[in-house]
């Protein structure tokens, strides 16, 4: 890797695909203070591109114009989408220009062999919660990418939420934790919701007390930096009522399911990333 740089570029940052991520990203980078000139987007929904042009005041361009714009290039379109585009914008990337591709299982030599030789690189796997700014993105440099380059791309997700480097080996993982995560969890919340309903509390009850309680248990895991196990343990009371539902928990072999759900979809990010070649 080469030396370490400034952050953030000073140039222009061109979001290819402004659907769900790439709107959430956009209104990331602004509320964290991005100069909105240094900014343009494009989409291929033409009614959409124009609300967003209305709404946040960027400027929206075409695939190659955005591509010979901007020194820092962030691809989020549906993995589906990625060798079109990459074909549109191929000849109008820069030496030295940074690439970001949010795209689920495209893997950076994908982009590598289908960017000008030497492109740099960065493959992100970033997740909802940034639509709120509490997003958690796993970046992973390819073969070509600067310790400038890394740090500039990191400092772009950090926008909206956390973010941490992850050797590119790590993806499947990283997409069946955080990246598919907050599904999981709202799972857990409607499972709970429907025990309140059962147990005879009024829906919008039950819905208040599970999503503050989660609201307080994920402030305290963050806070207190207390292993979970730890803060589980100090409100199971012996012969108490959490107990009681832990071991129904365990009887019902959860933890071995989250487990297994975990490794299932690995193992599909696995395997779509390897139906692109
Ligand atoms: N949403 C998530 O939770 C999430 C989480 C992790 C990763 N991601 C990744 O983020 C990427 C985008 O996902 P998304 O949910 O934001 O999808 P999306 O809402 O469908 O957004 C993609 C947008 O790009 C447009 N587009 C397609 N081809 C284009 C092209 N050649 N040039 C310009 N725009 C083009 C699409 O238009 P059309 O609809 O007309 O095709 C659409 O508006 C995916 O690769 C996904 O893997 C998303």
């Amino acid at each position: 890797m080469a030396e370490q740089g400034t952050p953030e570029t000073t140039g222009t940052t061109a979001i290819f695909g402004a659907g769900v991520m790439g709107e959430t990203l956009l209104s990331g980078l602004l509320r964290a203070g991005r100069d909105k000139d240094r900014i343009v987007i494009t989409e291929k929904r033409t009614d959409h591109a124009a609300k967003l042009r209305e709404k946040y005041g960027v400027e929206v361009l075409d695939n190659p114009v955005a591509a010979s714009r901007a020194e820092v290039l962030v691809l989020v379109v549906k993995p589906q989408d990625m060798e079109g585009l990459l074909a549109e914008i191929h000849d109008h990337v820069a030496p030295g220009n940074l690439v970001v591709s949010l795209a689920a299982g495209i893997p950076t030599a994908y982009l590598e062999s289908r960017l000008p030789e030497g492109s740099s690189v960065v493959r992100v796997m970033p997740n909802t919660p940034a639509l709120v700014d509490q997003g958690m993105a796993a970046i992973s440099p390819g073969q070509h990418c600067t310790a400038t380059h890394l740090a500039e791309a990191e400092a772009l997700l950090a926008s909206c939420g956390k973010v941490v480097q992850v050797p590119e080996r790590y993806q499947d993982a990283v997409t069946a934790i955080s990246g598919s995560g907050p599904a999981y969890i709202f799972y857990v919340v409607e499972s709970m919701i429907e025990a309140g309903v059962l147990l005879g509390l009024p829906r919008a009850t039950a819905t208040e007390l599970v999503v503050q309680t989660l609201y307080g248990a994920a402030t305290m895991l963050r806070e207190t930096g207390d292993h979970p196990t730890v803060l589980r343990e100090r409100v199971s009371s012996p012969g108490g009522t959490t107990i009681a539902a832990i071991r129904q928990l365990e009887d019902h072999k959860v933890r071995a399911a989250f487990m297994t759900a975990m490794e299932a979809a690995a193992a599909r990010s696995a395997a779509l990333a390897a139906g692109l070649e």
